[in-house]
């Protein structure tokens, strides 16, 4: 997709769509919109009147020009009641305008800045959310079809703003939008590919590519170094796999001194469970239980692609856990980096396993900030849901700066307590702790599990559990991956290094 930014007047534009916006409870559309439906003959405002056109939110309405403008169409997007706006209504209705016109056919795209007018947002932040909101809206979720494809791509998208000092603003904007979007997609790709495709190794070659391709540092570790080295909980997890697990450590280092933020990413490629095997429906879904390794590598790609001035460490342990006679039972201990025992009661606990002991290795490598983002558990569904990723964390100045950082980038993010009483549960008869604290508060012990490894180094853990995946269309995301966390940890960091 070949953006570009234009300073100058909506009626000129040539395109085959030009999306424009509309305010619920406008009657006379003004400012840009107001000036295409003058060019249309007052059509615009006739929908209005009409009751098709409301303006709610992602609402998107298209109208043939007929040679009354040079562009084809144009394509008015709700953007809801204009207390309620901000950043989000930007990302959807871009997305939305962008997949109806590219159900259509449509390629060459325009839009004006949604929300940059009437000094709402700032350009540059209106440019990067439309850009996200339209490259992030026509992902294609159907890599392996042959035939009915969706046609999804866009070839060019011409944004318009008449103020030439905010055009210089949007420009800016629009080269963040686009390293994001790509990164946010980046991730989709990823989690979307299925596990016969990705296993492991497969995994760390595409977290060498990336290093390669970015001058990063990268270095893997196999089966026999994990063993030899006492990473007991990465290893009890992919000993049941014929494809074996991998601990990855990417390392981006613009500076020479200063805090070295470190990504973690629970990198599954499919969790059937192992032994406490999963029932089958939906077990498919499982496939994307690497959500939080994919965001992991695609920020880190992301912000060396905007070199940004942060040293990061990016530490994914990659494995697949599956059943076989070679698996770990439930009621085995196993000894994990750096010394704890746990006993494993139920082996689709698995996550934090393979987590402990990243964590415990990113702090021994010199992390002095640590995020993990992980598709952990089901109970983070049950009490967020679909919409909203859980924030726990041992630090309240970082668990203050990630939850900013997702407000800032357009994600939902809620913090759950981290009380020390909750620890009971993961009490173990035989081990130093157990692997589960049962079903109640569920992610909360298994975050308190997870800061056993920890030792005190400021660390906020993500549960995207309930939001790697939209099991039906949600505004600017259709149905399938998305990409959580990817545009929270890019935010993060960037802020981090000014
Ligand atoms: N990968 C799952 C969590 C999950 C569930 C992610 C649904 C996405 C959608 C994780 O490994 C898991 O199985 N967690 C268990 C833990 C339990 C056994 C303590 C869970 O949440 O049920
Ligand atoms: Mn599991
Ligand atoms: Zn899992």
């Amino acid at each position: 997709m070949e953006i570009q930014v234009v300073s100058g007047d909506v009626t000129f534009v040539q395109c085959d769509a030009l999306i424009v916006n509309l305010f619920e409870g406008v009657q006379e559309p003004g400012g840009a919109t107001g000036a295409i439906d003058r060019a249309l003959d007052g059509q615009i405002g006739a929908l209005i009147r009409a009751g098709e056109i409301k303006g709610k939110v992602a609402e998107t309405t298209v109208i043939h020009c007929h040679g009354r403008l040079p562009a084809e169409r144009v394509i008015v997007a709700g953007l809801g009641r204009r207390e309620d706006f901000s950043l989000e209504v930007t990302h959807k209705a871009a997305g939305a305008a962008a997949r109806t016109a590219t159900r259509k056919g449509c390629r060459r795209l325009a839009s004006i800045l949604h929300g940059a007018g009437a000094g709402m947002l700032d350009a540059g932040r209106a440019a990067q959310a439309v850009v996200e909101g339209v490259a992030i809206g026509v992902f294609d979720v159907g890599a392996y079809k042959t035939a009915d494809r969706e046609p999804s791509d866009v070839e060019t998208l011409t944004l318009i703003e008449s103020d030439a000092s905010k055009a210089r603003q949007a420009r800016a904007g629009v080269k963040v939008g686009e390293i994001t979007a790509e990164a946010t997609n980046y991730a989709r790709k990823l989690v979307n590919e299925p596990a016969n495709e990705l296993s492991p190794e497969g995994f760390a070659q595409e977290a060498r590519r990336v290093a390669e391709e970015q001058g990063l540092e990268c270095a893997v570790l196999g089966p026999k170094e994990l063993e030899k080295q006492g990473f007991g909980g990465i290893m009890a997890v992919g000993k049941g796999s014929a494809r074996p697990p991998q601990l990855i450590t990417l390392r981006y280092s613009p500076r020479k001194r200063g805090p070295t933020l470190a990504f973690i990413g629970k990198g599954v490629m499919f969790d059937s469970g192992g032994i406490s095997l999963k029932p089958s429906e939906n077990m498919e879904l499982m496939k994307g239980d690497m959500a939080g390794a994919a965001a992991v590598l695609a920020a880190i790609e992301a912000l060396s692609k905007l070199k940004a001035k942060v040293n990061i460490m990016g530490v994914i342990p990659a494995v697949e856990n599956l059943p076989s006679g070679s698996a770990t039972r439930p009621g085995d201990v196993a000894k994990m980096y750096g010394g704890k025992t746990v006993e494993i009661v139920n082996t689709d606990a698995e996550g934090r396993l393979i987590l402990a002991d990243a964590l415990a290795y990113a702090r021994e490598q010199g992390a002095t900030h640590m995020v993990d983002v992980a598709t952990l558990t089901a109970a983070v569904v049950i009490a967020l849901g679909r919409l909203t990723y859980g924030v726990l964390g041992n630090d309240e100045e970082l668990v203050k700066r990630v939850k900013d950082a997702a407000a800032a980038a357009g994600e939902k993010a809620w913090e759950l307590p981290l009380f020390p009483e909750y620890r009971e549960q993961i009490k173990s008869p035989i081990a130093d702790i157990k692997n589960t604290g049962g079903r109640p508060a569920g992610p909360i012990t298994a975050a308190l599990f997870l800061k056993e490894f920890v030792d005190g180094t400021p660390w906020v853990h993500l549960d995207i559990a309930g939001t790697y995946w939209n099991e039906s269309d949600v505004s600017y995301m259709p149905k399938g991956p998305t990409g959580s966390a990817v545009r929270t940890l890019i935010e993060l960091a960037r802020w981090f290094g000014e």
